[in-house]
């Protein structure tokens, strides 16, 4: 072996025995560097002769390109072996499950909400909104249930210790028929003119109120099937011709639907409420499920009394129609066979996921 010879297989040596660049760099010193094996050799050739230079510096060349290659293979090994360990530190396993993000859904008082206004929607209904807290005009005394009447204690409530700038005193709302007083004292305002030009050759003039409002409801109550707050939905229909017949067919027809049971009955049972006359439950009769055969009370209904379309703002001799309260809660119960209001409230969600 001669002396190159020697220098190659040192430096193939030395190169493979480090194992970090930094070693491999202080490794390639030793050859390559400023004063380097090979760099020696090269500044050993000026006393050479003109012909001896050409050989030697031809040789060195070859055993210095020699180095250089191995210097190159072991870098390219080094970095190799050093992405493969981060490769691995940082696998994923694309097999695992993924966590999965918990599913919202809407609660079954809102489910059951969206439903009726969906279908009274689809009978030509509007939908109202109103306060919650209310002043006691529009909640007692302009349902035809002023101060000291005895029906008014079906409803003990929550007052606010505040009285309105007419003295009113505040309540939370025992029911949503206040909003029939709101929606209808608007809707009068807004047609005016209407109702007191009658139109030409007998035709009805005035634009009829087809509203519902749903929204929350409060009373003194607590038990399985009551809560101090809960759901109701008022409707309302006013024209110049509408009748008891009318309210049957809705109602009837929005049972159906809402409770997809096309042999559902539906009979009105005499009743009394101050803002009605005459005054009427409702009961309806499943025909399939587990409550099939039995009446159940589902809304309070009536034609709307005199005093009540007088407090709209309408005149009663020529305005007629009718009205009824309902309650959400008690309807979502029935749908989805839900034994305790309490339920709905309490914001478990191993009951609330099953409505998803
Ligand atoms: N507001 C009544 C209640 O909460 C329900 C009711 C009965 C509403 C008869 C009506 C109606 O509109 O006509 O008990």
């Amino acid at each position: 072996m001669n002396d190159l010879d020697t220098i190659i297989s040192s430096a193939q040596s030395a190169f493979a025995a480090a194992s970090t660049p930094a070693e491999l760099e202080n490794a390639k010193a030793q050859f390559l560097g400023k004063s380097g094996q090979l760099t020696e050799l090269m500044k050993g050739m000026a006393a050479l002769s003109v012909e001896e230079k050409k050989t030697r510096g031809a040789a060195i060349n070859v055993a210095k390109q020699a180095v250089e290659s191995a210097l190159t293979a072991r870098r390219q090994a080094l970095a190799d072996a050093e992405l493969d360990k981060q490769l691995k530190a940082e696998a994923l396993d694309v097999s695992l499950p993924g966590r999965q993000r918990g599913q919202g859904g809407l609660h079954p008082i809102a489910l059951a909400w969206d439903r009726i206004e969906q279908i009274f929607g689809s009978m030509g209904f509007d939908v109202a909104d109103g306060p919650e807290i209310e002043n006691d005009w529009f909640n007692f005394t302009a349902l035809n249930n002023p101060p000291n009447h005895p029906a008014r204690s079906m409803q003990d409530t929550f007052y606010v210790d505040m009285n309105d700038e007419e003295g009113q005193p505040y309540c939370l709302r025992t029911h949503t028929s206040p909003m029939q007083i709101r929606f209808a004292t608007a809707h009068a305002k807004k047609y005016a003119n209407r109702l007191q030009a009658p139109a030409e050759g007998g035709r009805s003039s005035f634009p009829e109120i087809r509203v519902i409002a749903p929204g929350r409801t409060y009373r003194v109550d607590s038990d399985a099937t009551h809560s101090p707050m809960f759901h109701q939905f008022e409707g309302l229909w006013l024209g110049e011709n509408v009748s008891f017949k009318d309210l049957k067919v809705t109602f009837l027809n929005f049972c159906k639907t809402f409770f997809e049971d096309d042999g559902l009955v539906m009979r009105f049972r005499p009743s009394y409420f101050p803002f009605t006359e005459p005054s009427a439950e409702i009961d309806i009769q499943f025909s399939k499920g587990p409550l099939a055969g039995r009446w159940l009370e589902v809304a309070g209904s009536g034609q709307v009394h005199p005093t009540v379309v007088r407090n709209m703002g309408l005149d009663p001799e020529k305005i007629i129609g009718f009205a009824f309260g309902s309650g959400i809660d008690r309807l979502a119960m029935l749908r989805y066979g839900v034994n305790d209001l309490r339920l709905f409230f309490e914001g478990d969600v191993r009951f609330l996921s099953q409505f998803r």
